[in-house]
């Protein structure tokens, strides 16, 4: 009913604007201003444990594993331990080398997706401690692991998901953080630094939701396209990937993602007069390479839609639209640059009169082979 939906008109729109709410919660009691520690009261792993650990898998399905990739680049940064990112699905049917000395992230919203659950009980079976990030309490993954860390995304009822991935990638911080106090991989005031810009993410996803114009331009002269390309490099890429499977899911639009020093690779083969390149800009190490790659694809023809912070203004002067996310670090841009990709999905959708929150063929959670 319409009271469900809070006065909006799909569950999709509001659990998109529930975000800064959601990131909060789940920052709350584990990140705090005052305190320059990391408080996981509900994880038991300890520093011997942690030099254990020669290595970690992130194990998941949709969403939750373009949350995963983005776990990688955190936890590599920050701890310092090499990470293996898995689709559950493939991860269970490959013999893992996985054994006493390797942690499992299992990363779920639900708890119940069927080839993720059977990973984690392949994992298991090996030996490896498991860690769980649930947003569903009580559920058959957050029963089966070791330690779990919930996500306080609150239910979550459309099938495309949204503060589910946000809360997901705040998770995957706090632990990044938490491993780097137990390793001693950065240092007291570092983590603090951190930890300070990471409660200024929702005033920051709140001022990102403000910004729809641009997108709904976008959508009305768009939604009739049949390929869209996501391009972007670093942490953006792994957004990229999340952006590129909300159009897909909602759309129906096919569209793809690449890590842009590939395109050169195959991809910009399939460049032509109007293909639609959707570039994220938010890296802003990463910079200049994406410059040029937006140049080589409007060479070809391509329209181009930049999504850059604000003090990243020169890709205005190549694409053909551009769109600004407020400032923020390369390594906390993530739930910020997500937003305007799950705008566009959901606002190409609703043009295109498709089932927002009910697409075909998808279920919210597979629990079937
Ligand atoms: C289904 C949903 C996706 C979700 C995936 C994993 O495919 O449609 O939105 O990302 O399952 O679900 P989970 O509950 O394990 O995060």
């Amino acid at each position: 009913s319409a009271a469900e939906k809070g006065g909006y008109r799909h569950f999709m729109l509001k659990e998109i604007h529930e975000q800064p709410k959601a990131i909060k919660d789940t920052m709350t009691g584990r990140i705090a201003k005052d305190s320059d520690a990391i408080r996981l009261d509900d994880i038991k792993l300890t520093a011997e444990d942690l030099a254990r650990f020669g290595k970690i898998f992130i194990v998941a399905c949709g969403t939750a594993y373009h949350a995963g990739l983005a776990g990688k680049y955190l936890i590599e940064h920050l701890a310092k331990i090499p990470v293996e990112v898995d689709v559950a699905s493939e991860f269970r049917y490959r013999n893992p080398l996985v054994d006493e000395k390797t942690l499992v992230i299992i990363i779920s919203q639900s708890g119940e997706t069927l080839d993720t659950f059977a990973a984690l009980k392949e994992a298991k079976g090996k030996g490896a401690r498991i860690l769980s990030v649930v947003n569903v309490v009580g559920s058959s993954i957050a029963r089966e692991s070791h330690d779990v860390l919930y996500t306080w995304a609150g239910p979550e009822i459309a099938v495309a998901s949204t503060k589910a991935y946000t809360t997901q990638i705040i998770a995957l911080y706090e632990i990044a953080l938490h491993m780097a106090d137990l390793k001693g991989t950065l240092s007291k005031e570092a983590i603090k630094a951190i930890k300070d810009e990471m409660l200024n993410l929702p005033a920051k996803i709140e001022k990102a939701l403000g910004n729809k114009e641009e997108i709904q331009k976008f959508a009305s002269k768009n939604s009739g396209e049949k390929d869209v390309f996501f391009i972007g490099r670093g942490l953006d890429y792994a957004v990229a990937l999340e952006g590129s499977l909300k159009l897909k899911e909602i759309s129906y639009i096919h569209s793809d993602a690449y890590a842009a020093g590939e395109l050169k690779h195959g991809p910009i083969a399939l460049i032509e007069e109007g293909t639609v390149v959707i570039a994220l800009m938010a890296q802003h190490e990463l910079y200049e390479k994406m410059l040029s790659n937006v140049k080589e694809v409007k060479a070809r023809g391509a329209y181009v839609f930049a999504i850059a912070k604000e003090g990243n203004r020169e890709v205005e002067t190549i694409a053909d639209q551009t769109l600004y996310i407020p400032e923020v670090s390369d390594m906390l841009s993530p739930t910020v640059t997500v937003i305007p990709l799950q705008l566009l999905a959901y606002y190409m959708a609703v043009e295109k009169g498709c089932d927002v929150d009910m697409p075909r063929n998808l279920a919210k959670s597979v629990t079937v082979e």
